[in-house]
């Protein structure tokens, strides 16, 4: 696939801000947008919480295993938002690398914390929600670092500033040679 037929695929930690910037990269860029975590709810017929009490956690991945193979193999260049933990996946990862222009959003776990508010939406979020996104974040570094062509530390920065900020890094991935 030549760059600029690549999907534009945001990874990282829930709260890092993936669904809103990819929402409103996919309106600057005239693209369709896809929450893959809104794809698993449709699957499953059940919000993503309640996928984890039912069904368990390994439930859930296969699911999301899938809704992110179809969102990839979606043939119009998309913007794609996956769910925090889909990097662990191997085949995610390649699927995602293989398809798409693969941009970590980062930011510190005080910062997460803040974003994610009462965290009842998300089941691996317990009471001390900052410690658990620190480790989280810790555990899957290597993860996001073999998902990603690139990073975009949100650290302080406001939505706006953070789109601009991932556009210009598709734009300059995909400029033609000269
Ligand atoms: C998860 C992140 C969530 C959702 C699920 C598990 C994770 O998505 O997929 O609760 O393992 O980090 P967001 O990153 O969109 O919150």
């Amino acid at each position: 696939m030549s760059t600029h037929e690549r999907h534009l695929v945001l990874v990282g930690m829930m709260g890092a801000g993936k669904s809103t910037v990819g929402a409103r990269c996919a309106a600057r860029l005239g693209r369709p947008f896809i929450d893959t975590d809104e794809l698993v709810e449709t699957r499953a017929g059940a919000p993503v919480a309640d996928v984890f009490v039912r069904d368990g956690e390994a439930a859930f991945r296969d699911i999301e295993r899938g809704a992110i193979a179809d969102a990839c193999a979606t043939p119009t260049p998309t913007v794609i938002a996956v769910g925090g933990g889909a990097v662990v996946d191997a085949d995610n990862r390649e699927r995602m690398r293989d398809t798409g222009f693969v941009v970590w959003l980062r930011a510190p776990a005080a910062q997460l914390a803040k974003r994610v508010g009462d965290g009842r939406s998300r089941p691996l979020l317990n009471a001390d929600r900052e410690a658990t996104l620190e480790r989280l974040n810790t555990e899957r570094r290597s993860a996001y670092e073999a998902a990603a062509h690139t990073t975009v530390d949100t650290t302080g920065l406001n939505v706006a500033v953070v789109v601009d900020a991932v556009l210009e890094k598709l734009a300059a991935r995909t400029e033609p040679r000269s």
